[in-house]
Protein backbone atom coordinates (compact mmCIF):
# COMPACT_ATOMS: atom_id res chain seq x y z
CA UNK A 1 0.00 0.00 0.00
CA UNK A 2 1.51 3.02 -0.99
CA UNK A 3 1.71 6.10 1.98
CA UNK A 4 -0.84 8.22 -0.10
CA UNK A 5 -3.44 5.57 0.11
CA UNK A 6 -2.48 4.61 3.48
CA UNK A 7 -2.95 8.65 5.01
CA UNK A 8 -6.21 8.53 2.92
CA UNK A 9 -7.83 5.81 4.96
CA UNK A 10 -6.73 7.32 7.91
CA UNK A 11 -8.77 10.42 7.43
CA UNK A 12 -11.53 8.13 6.03
CA UNK A 13 -11.74 6.54 9.45
CA UNK A 14 -11.87 9.64 11.31
CA UNK A 15 -14.13 10.95 9.36
CA UNK A 16 -16.41 7.62 9.72
CA UNK A 17 -15.66 8.04 13.52
CA UNK A 18 -17.24 11.62 13.67
CA UNK A 19 -20.28 10.58 11.40
CA UNK A 20 -20.54 7.40 13.64
CA UNK A 21 -21.11 9.75 16.83
CA UNK A 22 -22.99 11.99 15.38
CA UNK A 23 -25.76 9.94 14.02
CA UNK A 24 -25.91 8.65 17.60
CA UNK A 25 -26.41 11.72 19.23
CA UNK A 26 -25.24 10.78 22.20
CA UNK A 27 -25.41 13.96 24.25
CA UNK A 28 -28.93 15.40 22.86
CA UNK A 29 -27.38 17.91 20.81
CA UNK A 30 -26.26 17.74 17.30
CA UNK A 31 -23.20 16.94 16.79
CA UNK A 32 -22.23 19.33 13.42
CA UNK A 33 -19.76 16.73 11.32
CA UNK A 34 -16.75 19.14 9.53
CA UNK A 35 -18.63 20.51 6.37
CA UNK A 36 -16.38 18.61 3.98
CA UNK A 37 -16.48 15.51 5.63
CA UNK A 38 -20.36 16.15 5.51
CA UNK A 39 -20.12 16.79 2.05
CA UNK A 40 -18.63 14.07 1.06
CA UNK A 41 -21.15 11.63 2.61
CA UNK A 42 -24.28 13.63 0.96
CA UNK A 43 -23.19 13.98 -2.15
CA UNK A 44 -20.72 11.20 -3.14
CA UNK A 45 -18.06 13.09 -4.91
CA UNK A 46 -17.17 17.03 -4.97
CA UNK A 47 -18.49 18.72 -7.88
CA UNK A 48 -18.74 22.42 -8.87
CA UNK A 49 -22.08 23.05 -8.72
CA UNK A 50 -22.14 21.84 -5.20
CA UNK A 51 -19.46 23.58 -4.38
CA UNK A 52 -20.50 27.01 -5.12
CA UNK A 53 -24.11 26.31 -3.03
CA UNK A 54 -23.13 24.26 -0.48
CA UNK A 55 -26.20 21.86 0.13
CA UNK A 56 -29.32 22.55 -0.91
CA UNK A 57 -32.17 22.12 1.74
CA UNK A 58 -36.02 22.10 1.65
CA UNK A 59 -38.51 21.97 4.20
CA UNK A 60 -42.09 21.50 2.70
CA UNK A 61 -45.70 21.37 4.83
CA UNK A 62 -49.53 21.12 4.30
CA UNK A 63 -50.76 22.72 7.69
CA UNK A 64 -54.36 21.10 6.67
CA UNK A 65 -55.86 17.95 6.17
CA UNK A 66 -59.50 16.89 5.56
CA UNK A 67 -60.55 16.78 1.61
CA UNK A 68 -61.75 20.04 1.38
CA UNK A 69 -58.11 21.32 1.94
CA UNK A 70 -57.38 19.12 -0.97
CA UNK A 71 -54.90 22.27 -2.27
CA UNK A 72 -52.84 22.32 0.24
CA UNK A 73 -51.15 19.08 -0.08
CA UNK A 74 -51.61 19.02 -3.83
CA UNK A 75 -49.18 22.29 -3.74
CA UNK A 76 -46.52 20.63 -1.44
CA UNK A 77 -46.40 17.24 -3.29
CA UNK A 78 -46.22 19.72 -6.46
CA UNK A 79 -42.91 21.87 -4.92
CA UNK A 80 -41.49 18.30 -4.20
CA UNK A 81 -41.60 16.94 -7.67
CA UNK A 82 -40.47 20.94 -8.54
CA UNK A 83 -37.52 20.49 -6.70
CA UNK A 84 -36.61 17.05 -7.57
CA UNK A 85 -36.21 17.91 -11.33
CA UNK A 86 -34.44 20.83 -10.17
CA UNK A 87 -31.89 18.32 -9.12
CA UNK A 88 -32.24 18.65 -5.10
CA UNK A 89 -31.79 15.07 -3.80
CA UNK A 90 -34.81 13.49 -1.23
CA UNK A 91 -32.38 13.12 1.47
CA UNK A 92 -32.51 16.97 1.34
CA UNK A 93 -36.14 17.39 1.13
CA UNK A 94 -38.07 17.03 4.58
CA UNK A 95 -41.99 17.10 3.91
CA UNK A 96 -44.85 17.53 6.26
CA UNK A 97 -48.05 16.33 5.22
CA UNK A 98 -51.15 14.63 6.94
CA UNK A 99 -51.13 12.72 3.73
CA UNK A 100 -55.42 12.14 3.60
CA UNK A 101 -55.63 13.29 -0.03
CA UNK A 102 -54.96 10.25 -2.26
CA UNK A 103 -56.86 7.73 -0.69
CA UNK A 104 -59.69 9.94 0.68
CA UNK A 105 -62.84 7.98 -0.19
CA UNK A 106 -63.75 11.94 -1.85
CA UNK A 107 -60.97 11.26 -4.56
CA UNK A 108 -62.44 10.36 -7.92
CA UNK A 109 -58.64 9.34 -8.69
CA UNK A 110 -57.33 7.17 -5.87
CA UNK A 111 -53.81 7.40 -5.56
CA UNK A 112 -53.36 10.26 -7.75
CA UNK A 113 -53.18 14.07 -6.71
CA UNK A 114 -53.02 16.99 -9.02
CA UNK A 115 -52.61 20.37 -8.75
CA UNK A 116 -53.66 22.03 -12.10
CA UNK A 117 -56.68 21.18 -14.37
CA UNK A 118 -54.66 19.35 -16.76
CA UNK A 119 -51.99 18.44 -15.00
CA UNK A 120 -50.55 15.32 -13.96
CA UNK A 121 -49.86 13.10 -10.87
CA UNK A 122 -47.97 14.91 -8.56
CA UNK A 123 -47.98 12.38 -5.34
CA UNK A 124 -46.36 9.41 -6.90
CA UNK A 125 -42.75 9.51 -4.87
CA UNK A 126 -43.14 12.09 -2.26
CA UNK A 127 -41.25 10.90 0.82
CA UNK A 128 -43.94 10.38 3.81
CA UNK A 129 -41.41 12.49 6.47
CA UNK A 130 -43.91 13.38 8.24
CA UNK A 131 -47.31 12.36 8.13
CA UNK A 132 -50.68 11.74 10.17
CA UNK A 133 -50.54 12.90 13.98
CA UNK A 134 -46.96 13.56 13.32
CA UNK A 135 -47.21 16.75 11.07
CA UNK A 136 -46.79 19.13 14.37
CA UNK A 137 -45.76 22.37 15.40
CA UNK A 138 -42.71 20.83 17.58
CA UNK A 139 -41.59 18.15 14.28
CA UNK A 140 -41.72 20.99 12.13
CA UNK A 141 -39.32 23.42 14.28
CA UNK A 142 -37.50 21.06 15.18
CA UNK A 143 -36.64 19.69 11.66
CA UNK A 144 -35.42 23.31 10.77
CA UNK A 145 -32.91 23.44 13.53
CA UNK A 146 -31.20 20.03 12.81
CA UNK A 147 -32.16 18.63 16.23
CA UNK A 148 -33.06 15.69 15.94
CA UNK A 149 -33.43 14.86 19.47
CA UNK A 150 -36.56 17.58 19.41
CA UNK A 151 -38.46 14.98 16.88
CA UNK A 152 -41.26 12.81 17.50
CA UNK A 153 -42.04 10.36 15.26
CA UNK A 154 -41.97 10.37 11.09
CA UNK A 155 -38.71 9.51 9.38
CA UNK A 156 -36.21 11.62 11.44
CA UNK A 157 -35.43 13.71 8.56
CA UNK A 158 -33.99 17.01 9.30
CA UNK A 159 -32.03 20.02 8.12
CA UNK A 160 -28.75 19.12 9.24
CA UNK A 161 -27.34 21.74 7.26
CA UNK A 162 -23.79 23.17 7.58
CA UNK A 163 -22.67 27.26 7.10
CA UNK A 164 -22.82 26.91 3.23
CA UNK A 165 -26.06 25.32 2.73
CA UNK A 166 -28.86 27.20 1.28
CA UNK A 167 -32.01 26.49 2.53
CA UNK A 168 -35.61 27.05 1.08
CA UNK A 169 -38.82 26.82 3.47
CA UNK A 170 -42.80 26.69 2.02
CA UNK A 171 -45.61 26.60 4.08
CA UNK A 172 -49.54 26.84 2.53
CA UNK A 173 -52.42 25.96 4.54
CA UNK A 174 -54.98 28.43 6.35
CA UNK A 175 -53.49 31.09 8.70
CA UNK A 176 -54.71 33.92 10.97
CA UNK A 177 -53.59 37.35 12.08
CA UNK A 178 -50.24 35.37 13.81
CA UNK A 179 -51.25 32.36 13.27
CA UNK A 180 -50.47 29.68 10.83
CA UNK A 181 -52.58 26.13 10.80
CA UNK A 182 -51.39 22.61 11.78
CA UNK A 183 -53.63 19.79 11.38
CA UNK A 184 -52.69 18.92 15.02
CA UNK A 185 -53.12 21.19 17.67
CA UNK A 186 -52.04 23.54 18.87
CA UNK A 187 -51.23 26.07 16.02
CA UNK A 188 -47.95 28.05 15.07
CA UNK A 189 -47.74 31.60 16.63
CA UNK A 190 -45.17 33.74 14.50
CA UNK A 191 -43.33 34.77 17.90
CA UNK A 192 -42.20 31.27 17.39
CA UNK A 193 -41.58 30.72 14.35
CA UNK A 194 -39.09 34.04 14.34
CA UNK A 195 -37.73 32.10 17.43
CA UNK A 196 -36.56 29.61 15.46
CA UNK A 197 -35.07 31.30 12.45
CA UNK A 198 -33.00 33.33 14.56
CA UNK A 199 -31.79 30.28 16.27
CA UNK A 200 -31.00 28.61 13.36
CA UNK A 201 -29.04 32.06 11.98
CA UNK A 202 -27.29 31.94 15.57
CA UNK A 203 -26.13 28.46 14.87
CA UNK A 204 -24.45 28.94 11.46
CA UNK A 205 -26.46 26.41 9.83
CA UNK A 206 -27.09 28.00 6.46
CA UNK A 207 -25.63 30.95 4.05
CA UNK A 208 -29.31 32.09 3.27
CA UNK A 209 -32.62 30.75 3.59
CA UNK A 210 -35.84 31.61 1.22
CA UNK A 211 -39.07 31.49 2.73
CA UNK A 212 -42.60 31.05 0.83
CA UNK A 213 -45.83 31.41 2.07
CA UNK A 214 -49.31 30.93 1.55
CA UNK A 215 -52.12 31.46 3.93
CA UNK A 216 -54.50 33.85 4.76
CA UNK A 217 -53.15 37.22 6.90
CA UNK A 218 -49.47 35.42 6.02
CA UNK A 219 -47.71 38.93 6.26
CA UNK A 220 -48.78 39.59 9.78
CA UNK A 221 -46.34 36.61 10.45
CA UNK A 222 -43.30 38.31 9.16
CA UNK A 223 -44.92 41.91 10.01
CA UNK A 224 -42.81 44.11 12.61
CA UNK A 225 -41.00 40.61 13.43
CA UNK A 226 -38.19 39.47 10.72
CA UNK A 227 -35.56 41.39 11.21
CA UNK A 228 -32.98 42.59 8.87
CA UNK A 229 -29.51 40.92 9.07
CA UNK A 230 -30.70 36.72 8.99
CA UNK A 231 -29.70 36.06 5.22
CA UNK A 232 -33.69 35.50 5.42
CA UNK A 233 -35.73 36.45 2.00
CA UNK A 234 -39.29 35.82 2.91
CA UNK A 235 -42.46 36.15 0.30
CA UNK A 236 -46.14 35.87 1.59
CA UNK A 237 -49.27 35.23 -0.39
CA UNK A 238 -51.25 38.16 1.31
CA UNK A 239 -50.43 41.23 3.31
CA UNK A 240 -51.28 41.36 6.88
CA UNK A 241 -54.94 41.55 6.52
CA UNK A 242 -56.54 39.98 3.82
CA UNK A 243 -57.45 36.36 2.77
CA UNK A 244 -55.35 34.23 1.02
CA UNK A 245 -56.54 32.34 -2.58
CA UNK A 246 -57.42 28.92 -3.97
CA UNK A 247 -57.68 28.39 -7.11
CA UNK A 248 -58.79 25.94 -9.70
CA UNK A 249 -62.02 25.47 -7.85
CA UNK A 250 -65.17 23.88 -8.69
CA UNK A 251 -67.33 26.81 -11.22
CA UNK A 252 -64.07 28.35 -11.89
CA UNK A 253 -62.69 28.83 -15.47
CA UNK A 254 -59.78 27.27 -15.77
CA UNK A 255 -61.57 24.51 -13.30
CA UNK A 256 -60.49 21.11 -11.97
CA UNK A 257 -62.49 17.93 -14.21
CA UNK A 258 -65.81 17.66 -13.60
CA UNK A 259 -65.68 14.93 -11.20
CA UNK A 260 -63.82 17.18 -8.82
CA UNK A 261 -65.36 18.86 -6.01
CA UNK A 262 -62.60 21.12 -4.44
CA UNK A 263 -59.95 23.37 -5.25
CA UNK A 264 -56.29 21.54 -6.65
CA UNK A 265 -54.45 24.90 -6.17
CA UNK A 266 -53.75 27.92 -4.25
CA UNK A 267 -53.24 31.24 -6.37
CA UNK A 268 -49.80 32.20 -5.21
CA UNK A 269 -48.55 28.64 -4.67
CA UNK A 270 -49.48 27.90 -8.36
CA UNK A 271 -48.25 30.82 -9.44
CA UNK A 272 -44.71 30.49 -8.08
CA UNK A 273 -44.80 26.76 -8.89
CA UNK A 274 -45.96 27.23 -12.73
CA UNK A 275 -43.48 29.82 -13.44
CA UNK A 276 -40.65 27.61 -11.70
CA UNK A 277 -41.70 24.82 -13.58
CA UNK A 278 -40.77 26.18 -17.26
CA UNK A 279 -37.94 28.20 -16.78
CA UNK A 280 -34.29 28.02 -16.82
CA UNK A 281 -33.82 29.25 -12.61
CA UNK A 282 -30.34 29.98 -13.12
CA UNK A 283 -31.37 33.01 -15.01
CA UNK A 284 -34.39 33.86 -13.42
CA UNK A 285 -33.97 35.84 -10.02
CA UNK A 286 -36.04 35.77 -6.65
CA UNK A 287 -36.56 39.28 -7.45
CA UNK A 288 -38.09 38.44 -11.24
CA UNK A 289 -40.13 35.79 -9.79
CA UNK A 290 -41.51 37.95 -7.08
CA UNK A 291 -42.83 40.34 -9.35
CA UNK A 292 -44.55 38.04 -11.55
CA UNK A 293 -46.53 35.85 -8.80
CA UNK A 294 -47.27 39.35 -7.35
CA UNK A 295 -48.62 40.17 -10.84
CA UNK A 296 -50.85 36.93 -10.83
CA UNK A 297 -51.77 36.85 -7.20
CA UNK A 298 -52.93 40.18 -7.45
CA UNK A 299 -55.87 38.85 -9.81
CA UNK A 300 -56.42 41.59 -11.58
CA UNK A 301 -57.23 43.53 -8.63
CA UNK A 302 -60.90 42.07 -8.95
CA UNK A 303 -61.62 41.46 -5.41
CA UNK A 304 -60.38 37.81 -5.77
CA UNK A 305 -56.99 38.07 -4.86
CA UNK A 306 -54.26 39.09 -2.69
CA UNK A 307 -51.14 41.49 -2.16
CA UNK A 308 -48.24 39.55 -2.03
CA UNK A 309 -45.18 40.75 0.32
CA UNK A 310 -41.62 40.52 0.88
CA UNK A 311 -39.76 40.27 4.29
CA UNK A 312 -36.44 40.36 5.40
CA UNK A 313 -33.30 40.59 3.33
CA UNK A 314 -34.82 41.88 0.22
CA UNK A 315 -31.39 42.57 -1.39
CA UNK A 316 -30.80 38.24 -1.51
CA UNK A 317 -33.87 38.91 -4.26
CA UNK A 318 -31.19 39.70 -6.85
CA UNK A 319 -29.99 35.85 -6.49
CA UNK A 320 -31.10 33.37 -8.98
CA UNK A 321 -33.77 30.65 -8.08
CA UNK A 322 -31.27 27.97 -8.71
CA UNK A 323 -29.37 28.44 -5.60
CA UNK A 324 -32.19 27.48 -3.36
CA UNK A 325 -34.48 25.15 -5.79
CA UNK A 326 -31.88 23.92 -8.32
CA UNK A 327 -33.35 23.99 -12.09
CA UNK A 328 -34.65 21.09 -14.23
CA UNK A 329 -31.96 20.47 -17.41
CA UNK A 330 -35.37 20.07 -19.65
CA UNK A 331 -35.60 24.17 -19.28
CA UNK A 332 -32.21 25.29 -20.04
CA UNK A 333 -32.93 27.04 -23.11
CA UNK A 334 -36.09 28.44 -21.43
CA UNK A 335 -34.26 31.58 -20.31
CA UNK A 336 -36.88 34.22 -17.74
CA UNK A 337 -38.36 36.89 -20.48
CA UNK A 338 -40.05 38.99 -17.47
CA UNK A 339 -43.83 38.66 -18.89
CA UNK A 340 -44.68 35.36 -19.37
CA UNK A 341 -46.99 32.43 -20.52
CA UNK A 342 -48.88 32.93 -16.75
CA UNK A 343 -52.58 33.48 -17.41
CA UNK A 344 -54.91 35.11 -14.85
CA UNK A 345 -57.90 32.66 -13.43
CA UNK A 346 -61.28 34.11 -13.95
CA UNK A 347 -61.97 33.71 -10.15
CA UNK A 348 -60.62 32.39 -6.98
CA UNK A 349 -61.93 31.60 -3.80
CA UNK A 350 -61.27 33.14 -0.55
CA UNK A 351 -59.08 30.30 1.47
CA UNK A 352 -61.92 30.13 4.27
CA UNK A 353 -64.73 29.47 1.96
CA UNK A 354 -63.11 26.44 0.22
CA UNK A 355 -64.66 24.29 2.57
CA UNK A 356 -68.20 25.70 1.91
CA UNK A 357 -66.90 25.43 -1.61
CA UNK A 358 -66.74 21.59 -1.55
CA UNK A 359 -69.86 21.04 0.57
CA UNK A 360 -71.97 22.80 -1.83
CA UNK A 361 -70.31 21.22 -4.56
CA UNK A 362 -71.05 17.97 -3.06
CA UNK A 363 -74.54 18.89 -2.56
CA UNK A 364 -74.90 20.46 -6.00
CA UNK A 365 -74.04 17.06 -7.65
CA UNK A 366 -75.36 14.42 -5.41
CA UNK A 367 -78.48 12.94 -7.13
CA UNK A 368 -81.64 13.60 -5.40
CA UNK A 369 -82.97 12.23 -2.01
CA UNK A 370 -79.20 10.52 -1.71
CA UNK A 371 -77.54 9.66 1.44
CA UNK A 372 -74.67 11.94 -0.07
CA UNK A 373 -77.28 14.71 -0.68
CA UNK A 374 -78.06 14.80 2.96
CA UNK A 375 -74.72 14.52 4.19
CA UNK A 376 -73.47 17.30 2.46
CA UNK A 377 -75.81 19.43 3.15
CA UNK A 378 -75.84 18.73 7.31
CA UNK A 379 -71.82 19.38 6.54
CA UNK A 380 -72.63 22.65 5.25
CA UNK A 381 -74.96 23.21 7.65
CA UNK A 382 -72.90 22.33 10.72
CA UNK A 383 -69.73 24.80 9.07
CA UNK A 384 -72.11 27.69 9.01
CA UNK A 385 -73.10 26.92 12.61
CA UNK A 386 -70.22 26.57 13.66
CA UNK A 387 -69.05 30.28 11.29
CA UNK A 388 -71.83 32.20 13.22
CA UNK A 389 -71.35 30.93 16.83
CA UNK A 390 -67.67 31.93 16.73
CA UNK A 391 -68.64 35.13 15.27
CA UNK A 392 -71.23 35.75 17.22
CA UNK A 393 -68.88 34.87 20.43
CA UNK A 394 -66.06 37.32 19.74
CA UNK A 395 -68.10 40.30 18.81
CA UNK A 396 -69.98 39.30 22.32
CA UNK A 397 -66.55 39.31 24.10
CA UNK A 398 -65.52 42.52 22.87
CA UNK A 399 -68.68 44.30 23.96
CA UNK A 400 -68.73 42.80 27.77
CA UNK A 401 -65.06 43.94 27.68
CA UNK A 402 -65.17 47.30 26.44
CA UNK A 403 -69.35 48.35 25.58
CA UNK A 404 -71.43 48.38 22.77
CA UNK A 405 -69.85 51.26 20.80
CA UNK A 406 -66.22 50.54 21.86
CA UNK A 407 -66.39 46.78 21.27
CA UNK A 408 -65.76 46.32 17.85
CA UNK A 409 -63.95 49.51 17.53
CA UNK A 410 -61.00 48.05 19.27
CA UNK A 411 -61.92 44.60 18.24
CA UNK A 412 -61.44 45.31 14.42
CA UNK A 413 -58.14 48.04 14.95
CA UNK A 414 -55.16 47.38 12.84
CA UNK A 415 -52.19 48.25 13.68
CA UNK A 416 -50.06 50.75 11.55
CA UNK A 417 -47.70 48.83 9.02
CA UNK A 418 -44.37 47.72 10.48
CA UNK A 419 -45.47 47.03 13.84
CA UNK A 420 -46.35 43.19 14.92
CA UNK A 421 -49.84 42.17 15.73
CA UNK A 422 -49.32 41.77 19.42
CA UNK A 423 -46.44 43.29 21.66
CA UNK A 424 -47.17 40.21 24.39
CA UNK A 425 -47.52 37.17 22.87
CA UNK A 426 -47.58 35.10 25.85
CA UNK A 427 -50.88 37.00 26.54
CA UNK A 428 -52.65 36.59 23.00
CA UNK A 429 -51.77 32.47 23.64
CA UNK A 430 -53.24 32.56 26.86
CA UNK A 431 -55.94 34.63 26.24
CA UNK A 432 -57.12 32.44 23.30
CA UNK A 433 -57.01 29.04 25.31
CA UNK A 434 -59.10 31.23 27.80
CA UNK A 435 -61.36 32.02 25.06
CA UNK A 436 -61.52 28.32 23.45
CA UNK A 437 -62.07 26.67 27.10
CA UNK A 438 -65.34 29.00 27.57
CA UNK A 439 -66.48 29.05 23.32
CA UNK A 440 -64.81 25.62 21.49
CA UNK A 441 -62.30 25.95 19.09
CA UNK A 442 -61.54 28.68 16.94
CA UNK A 443 -60.59 26.24 14.36
CA UNK A 444 -59.71 26.42 10.97
CA UNK A 445 -62.09 29.45 10.30
CA UNK A 446 -62.01 30.86 13.48
CA UNK A 447 -57.98 31.35 13.26
CA UNK A 448 -59.44 35.09 11.27
CA UNK A 449 -60.52 35.94 14.48
CA UNK A 450 -57.12 36.56 15.88
CA UNK A 451 -56.19 40.07 15.22
CA UNK A 452 -59.76 40.52 17.61
CA UNK A 453 -58.03 38.67 20.89
CA UNK A 454 -54.46 40.44 19.66
CA UNK A 455 -56.07 43.48 20.25
CA UNK A 456 -57.82 42.36 23.96
CA UNK A 457 -54.52 42.07 25.26
CA UNK A 458 -53.14 45.19 23.36
CA UNK A 459 -56.02 46.56 25.12
CA UNK A 460 -54.12 45.25 28.60
CA UNK A 461 -57.16 42.86 29.60
CA UNK A 462 -56.07 39.97 31.61
CA UNK A 463 -56.65 36.43 31.47
CA UNK A 464 -58.98 36.31 34.44
CA UNK A 465 -61.53 39.28 33.03
CA UNK A 466 -61.15 37.35 29.47
CA UNK A 467 -62.49 34.26 31.42
CA UNK A 468 -65.34 35.96 33.10
CA UNK A 469 -66.28 37.62 29.66
CA UNK A 470 -65.82 34.26 27.37
CA UNK A 471 -68.30 32.59 30.56
CA UNK A 472 -70.53 34.73 30.04
CA UNK A 473 -70.62 35.30 26.00
CA UNK A 474 -71.05 30.97 25.63
CA UNK A 475 -73.37 29.42 28.26
CA UNK A 476 -72.20 26.18 26.89
CA UNK A 477 -70.25 24.99 23.94
CA UNK A 478 -72.15 23.95 21.48
CA UNK A 479 -71.07 20.12 20.36
CA UNK A 480 -70.86 19.37 16.71
CA UNK A 481 -67.37 18.69 14.35
CA UNK A 482 -66.35 22.06 14.17
CA UNK A 483 -66.80 22.99 17.45
CA UNK A 484 -64.51 20.28 19.18
CA UNK A 485 -63.63 20.79 22.41
CA UNK A 486 -61.86 17.00 21.61
CA UNK A 487 -59.76 18.46 18.44
CA UNK A 488 -57.65 20.23 21.52
CA UNK A 489 -57.09 24.03 21.99
CA UNK A 490 -55.24 25.88 19.27
CA UNK A 491 -52.72 27.65 21.67
C1 LIG B 1 -32.78 19.72 20.88
O1 LIG B 1 -34.01 19.38 21.48
C2 LIG B 1 -33.88 18.90 22.79
C3 LIG B 1 -35.24 18.37 23.21
O2 LIG B 1 -36.25 19.32 23.00
C4 LIG B 1 -33.34 19.99 23.68
O3 LIG B 1 -33.21 19.55 24.99
C5 LIG B 1 -31.99 20.43 23.13
O4 LIG B 1 -31.51 21.54 23.86
C6 LIG B 1 -32.09 20.81 21.66
N1 LIG B 1 -30.77 21.02 21.12
C7 LIG B 1 -30.41 22.15 20.51
C8 LIG B 1 -29.03 22.19 19.97
O5 LIG B 1 -31.17 23.08 20.39
C1 LIG C 1 -30.79 23.77 -26.06
O1 LIG C 1 -30.38 24.28 -27.30
C2 LIG C 1 -29.19 23.70 -27.80
C3 LIG C 1 -28.80 24.45 -29.07
O2 LIG C 1 -29.87 24.52 -29.94
C4 LIG C 1 -29.40 22.21 -28.01
O3 LIG C 1 -28.19 21.60 -28.50
C5 LIG C 1 -29.80 21.56 -26.70
O4 LIG C 1 -30.09 20.19 -26.88
C6 LIG C 1 -31.01 22.27 -26.10
N1 LIG C 1 -31.25 21.76 -24.76
C7 LIG C 1 -32.43 21.31 -24.34
C8 LIG C 1 -32.48 20.79 -22.95
O5 LIG C 1 -33.44 21.33 -25.02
Amino acid sequence: MTRLAASFLLTLLAVLSVTVIGSRDISGDVIRLPSEASRFFRSGAANDDEDAVGTRWAVLIAGSNGYWNYRHQADVCHAYQLLIKGGLKEENIVVFMYDDIASNEENPRPGIVINSPHGSDVYKGVPKDYTGEDVTVKNFLAAILGNKTAITGGSGKVVDSGPNDHIFIYYTDHGGPGVLGMPTSPYLYADDLIDVLKKKHASGTYKSLVFYLEACESGSIFEGLLPDGLNIYATTASNAEESSWGTYCPGEIPGPPPEYETCLGDLYSVAWMEDSDIHNLRTETLHQQYELVKKRTANDNSGMGSHVMRYGDIGLGKENLFLYIGTDPANDNYTFVGENSLRPSSKAINQRDADLVHFWDKYRKAPEGSTRKIDAQKQFVEAMSHRMHLDHSIKLVGKLLFGIDKGPEILNTVRDAGKPLVDDWDCLKSLVRTFEMHCGSLSQYGMKHMRSIANICNAGIRKDIMAEASAQACVSVPSGPWSSLHKGFSA
